[in-house]
């Protein structure tokens, strides 16, 4: 029996309740595969705070490190956004992505058919379906970059930098054409090259990088008129680079037009052979935490996107993907999903917990 380490942050918010739901997950699989999960449970965002007095205590970072994967919640919440910035919770995240090296976001976008009627959007441009995975660079960029407060011209004023390195770009871009092989072979770089040098250097890069595989198809866009562009034709688009602060605010854009934020997954990933950390696209949601309220297939979904990348667990990944998508389809949706769609009869509104055992059940029986 193989036995993989799994280390979980559940974090602040709805954070415990959605990882608690993925482990039941987890287990089923454990049950149904022939395999061994063991969790090791560590402190990061603001309930570490309140325990240590730091967002990302030592410990945490080395056990991390010594896992096969990082399953994460979410972390942050209103008693702790007074904190200056290096104190708060999400100082956390940024910490684990740069204590990890995990470069490379993988945030797939995708509308489910039994959701198609929760996409915003024109009826006409969710039927032709949205499938894009959008590569987010993670350790660079305006997040890392030199910042501070100093005396400007016109008075005090505060500076962030926007910089990366060749390295940096190559190795982010590669993931990109990575992606685009193993899905429809199209990749659009989004970037600010009309304005921005490192956007120049950036688009530059990837142009050079694209030589490597010449059988992807690589356009570029500006990340103004991507925003544009991602709202009227999502189903031309296949796989997106691009830099960690436009990939930040994109990745929103691409989750709000599959209908839910609560649906979204992600992988963070760095080398080959360390662990990769995975969490739900959406945040700790303080206003429902704790109420039975929170949709836990994101993080589900994320718990897929680690068994298959992080360890090689396709089938395993293959199953659980399923049975999201067999629950959906059953008509079973929590509150931030029918919300977006008004009351309908087919559909059956659920809280956390029973998601999570029909999830399950699903799993089992499949
Ligand atoms: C995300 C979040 C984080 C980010 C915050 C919480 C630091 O918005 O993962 O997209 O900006 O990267
Ligand atoms: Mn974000």
């Amino acid at each position: 029996m193989a036995k993989y380490q799994i280390a979980v942050i559940p974090g602040d918010g709805i954070g415990p309740e959605v990882v608690n739901g993925t482990r039941q997950v987890l287990d089923a699989i454990a049950v149904r595969f022939g395999h061994e999960f063991a969790y090791t449970e560590l402190l990061a965002g603001g309930i570490a705070i309140d325990a240590t007095g730091e967002p990302l205590p030592a410990a945490t970072v080395a056990a991390a490190k010594k896992s096969d994967a990082v399953l994460l919640g979410a972390v942050g919440g209103p008693q702790w956004d007074t904190l200056p910035g290096d104190k708060r919770p999400e100082r956390a995240l940024l910490g684990l992505r740069s204590e990890l090296g995990l470069y490379a976001n993988l945030r797939p976008a995708v509308l489910y058919p039994a959701l198609a009627a929760a996409c915003p959007l024109h009826p006409e441009t969710a039927a032709a379906g949205i499938d894009v995975m959008i590569v987010r660079e993670l350790t660079g960029g305006m997040y890392f970059g030199d910042r501070g407060r100093r005396e400007g011209p016109n008075g005090p004023e505060a500076y962030d930098t926007e910089a990366y390195s060749i390295m940096e770009v190559e190795r982010i871009a590669r993931v990109g054409f990575e992606q685009a092989m193993l899905r429809g072979k199209r990749l659009t770089s989004v970037d600010k090259a009309n304005v921005l040098e490192s956007s120049r250097l950036w688009r530059e890069t990837v142009i050079r990088i694209s030589q490597e595989y010449p059988e992807v198809t690589l356009d570029h866009l500006y990340v103004d008129n991507a925003t544009m562009q991602l709202i009227k034709r999502p189903s031309d688009f296949d796989v997106i680079v691009t830099t960690n602060m436009f990939g930040d605010i994109l990745s929103d854009e691409a989750a709000m037009i599959t209908g839910s934020i609560g649906m979204l997954a992600s992988a963070s990933l760095g080398k080959p052979g360390t662990p990769g950390m995975y969490e739900p696209v959406h945040g700790s949601a303080p206003d429902i935490a704790g109420q039975d309220k929170a949709n836990p297939l994101a993080t589900i979904l994320s718990a897929a996107m680690l068994l298959r990348i992080s360890l090689g667990l396709g089938t395993e990944a293959d199953a659980v993907e399923a049975a999201v998508a067999k629950v959906l389809a059953d008509g079973y949706r929590t509150g931030d999903i029918v919300q977006n769609v008004g009351s309908s009869s087919t559909e059956k509104r659920v809280g956390t917990r029973e998601m999570t055992r029909l999830v399950v059940e699903a799993v089992a029986n499949a």
